[in-house]
């Protein structure tokens, strides 16, 4: 038995398999039948989460599950009139293990779903498997530009950002709001890290900056030390840099122990400040960020998200739990329209496209890629807060360059 016959497999008889509907209404009693017939026949939605479960965004995996088990859960455990089970891989941030990892949610655990990742790297890898295999691909994080670009599908989905769109604010910022006019910019050497200072440059140099420096180390590196002694000597008018987890708190600790912060602005997505400020302590107030999430965004869809998720786990709300619990609100919509039958995978598209997804951030669509269409906030570092202060650009689409869908 498997997944793809429901109907026969589930004992409805044969004449229903030949029946044509010929009009809408037809459609939907039909969908609400097979959704029906799903639930009793208790077979489950299998989600494959692939996420770090180690390393430096190891915490980022957590509240991006944490967040989509919070809306599953919300939802008595059931999307689509099916009971939702899980699978996990920790991919451990490595894009050489990746094609391994994903494959043993596709070929091995037959999974429905695959909810990852964090990594640009990895997510590459995987976008790629769920494309050659025809499996849904939700991704919680990981912004490569490639994935709902060149590498775009008719089953891959984000519900987090692009590398690029939470970039290209924070060069407009810099250059237009802040008056800076040189900047050097310091990352990771691979996918995120470049394409967040490319996108920093564009709408900084768009803006009247120049980029004169860009400053690299290897991921997850975080010896900082002599890169540190290179801006301090080189004296910009800002810094921009893109880190996370682990390698963001180190990074903005390290940046306010040299001395810098007094000095040199340092900007960033709002990676660098989410999800880190209890940890950074002192190192990280006041800075600038943009992102499309801020603590306390004021609305009542964001203020019941943030307490149940605080009571739930015990932890502090960010953009990652935001990313788990909408990926899951898009699988719900994709599961709902398909009658809880994945092997719909026309209907589940076309419901996703056409959705509007009631976020914390705020509602967001979806761009022809795939992409959420979003508000991008500038935030202030406030306390143990990223404040916002404006919407730096409005609901900003990624230019999704390459992607034919
Ligand atoms: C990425 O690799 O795309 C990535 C990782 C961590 C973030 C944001 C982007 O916080």
């Amino acid at each position: 038995m498997t997944h793809h016959t429901p109907i026969s497999a589930n004992g409805v008889p044969p004449q229903r398999r030949t029946c044509r509907p010929r009009n809408a209404v037809a459609l939907l009693a039909l969908s609400a039948l097979t959704g029906a017939v799903w639930a009793q026949s208790g077979e489950k939605i299998k989600v494959g989460f692939m996420l770090p479960a180690s390393g430096t965004y190891a915490a980022l995996g957590v509240a991006i599950e944490n967040g989509f088990r919070m809306y599953v859960g919300e939802q008595g455990g059931k999307l689509g009139g099916r009971e939702i089970e899980y699978f996990k891989v920790d991919d451990e941030s490595d894009p050489a293990k990746a094609t391994d990892n994903v494959n043993r949610l596709i070929k091995r655990d037959k999974v429905d779903v695959i909810v990852g990742t964090v990594h640009s790297g990895v997510a590459m890898a995987m976008a790629r498997a769920a494309k050659e295999s025809n499996t849904i691909l939700i991704v919680p994080n990981a912004g490569a530009d490639a994935v709902t670009g060149p590498m775009c599908g008719p089953t891959i989905f984000r519900s987090s950002f692009s590398n690029w769109q939470t970039a290209y604010p924070m060069g407009v910022v810099a250059g237009k709001q802040e008056g800076k006019k040189n900047a050097m910019t310091i990352t990771w050497k691979y996918a995120a890290g470049e394409e967040s200072v490319n996108g920093f440059k564009e709408g900084f140099e768009k803006n009247g900056g120049k980029v004169n420096k860009q400053l690299t180390l290897p991921f997850p590196n975080v010896e900082f030390q002599a890169l540190l002694t290179e801006i301090a000597a080189a004296k910009p008018d800002a810094v921009y840099a893109f880190f996370a987890g682990a390698g963001a708190v180190k990074f903005v600790k390290d940046y306010h122990a040299a001395g810098l912060s007094k000095t040199i602005p340092l900007y960033g997505p709002g990676f660098l400040t989410d999800g880190t400020l209890e940890a950074q302590g002192d190192s990280a107030q006041g800075m600038l960020t943009t992102l499309h999430y801020a603590d306390e965004l004021g609305s009542e869809r964001d203020k019941s998200f943030r307490t149940n998720y605080a009571k739930a786990y015990k932890l502090a709300p960010d953009v990652y739990a935001v990313q788990g619990y909408d990926a899951a609100q898009m699988l719900a919509v994709g599961l709902k329209a398909a009658g809880g039958d994945v092997s719909k995978k026309d209907v589940f598209r076309s419901a996703v496209e056409k959705a509007t997804i009631a976020s914390p951030r705020g509602d967001f669509t979806l761009s022809k890629a795939h992409n959420p269409v979003q508000d991008i906030y500038l935030r202030k570092v406030e306390g143990k807060e990223n404040r916002k202060l404006g919407v730096a650009v409005k609901a900003l689409a990624d230019p999704a360059r390459g992607c034919k869908l």
